[in-house]
């Protein structure tokens, strides 16, 4: 059976951290690339990959997701090479046809919006999940963000669409100096139960 070894799972879990300063090294387009080759392999219910990601790098567009920033999260936001709107599109279920063809998957979506939303939420949770631990294994740190303005932030980049905000993740290469400090986790026996 292969595994990782110590190495690969510190840097994933045991070492990474939430970033909150960064370093002004870029995040090349081709990482950005290899980002989303691994985020898409992660899976998800019917196949039905709801997330979608801007990545936002330009001063331009930093300038529009400004506004919409929670007080603690602009300076670190501002000064990320890359912050990503982790969003989800609500109409995932019309790639459906494609993403898994074998069965009418579409129409499971469309009769019931309530059960849209609810797949679109978890599934593109997840994949923001993924996207977060393939950051790290690119060698990239991850600060995700839920403060944030989600009604400006879709008004500003989702006008007429039908994508939606969910989270934002600073992405680059973190400043250790402005990490805070760890935090506890739940041990097995609080967090866990074995039915
Ligand atoms: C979905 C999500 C939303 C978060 N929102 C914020 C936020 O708005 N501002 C912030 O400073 N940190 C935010 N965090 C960072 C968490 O506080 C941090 O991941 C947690 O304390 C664990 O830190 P560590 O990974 O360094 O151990 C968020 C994390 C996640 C996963």
């Amino acid at each position: 059976m292969k595994t990782l070894d110590d190495h690969a799972l510190a840097l994933l879990f045991t070492e990474a951290r939430s970033h909150n300063g960064w370093s002004d090294r870029k995040v090349e387009r081709d990482t950005l690339l290899r980002l989303h080759d691994l985020v898409r392999m992660g899976p998800t219910s019917a196949n039905c990959s709801p997330a979608r990601f801007v990545f936002v790098e330009s001063a331009d567009a930093k300038a529009k997701l400004e506004p919409a920033l929670s007080s603690g999260n602009r300076q670190k936001t501002m000064s990320a090479p890359i912050t990503v709107i982790a969003a989800y599109d609500t109409a995932f279920y019309e790639k459906l046809p494609e993403l898994f063809p074998h069965a009418d998957a579409k129409a499971w979506f469309t009769s019931s919006p309530a059960l849209a939303e609810e797949t679109a939420m978890r599934n593109a949770t997840l994949q923001a999940g993924y996207l977060i631990l393939a950051a790290r294994a690119l060698g990239l740190d991850a600060g995700p963000m839920s403060g944030f303005d989600k009604a400006a932030v879709d008004a500003s980049f989702f006008a007429g669409t039908t994508w939606k905000s969910n989270f934002l993740i600073n992405l680059g290469h973190g400043d250790p100096s402005k990490l805070f400090g760890r935090l506890p986790r739940l041990e097995f026996e609080d967090a866990c139960l074995i039915a």
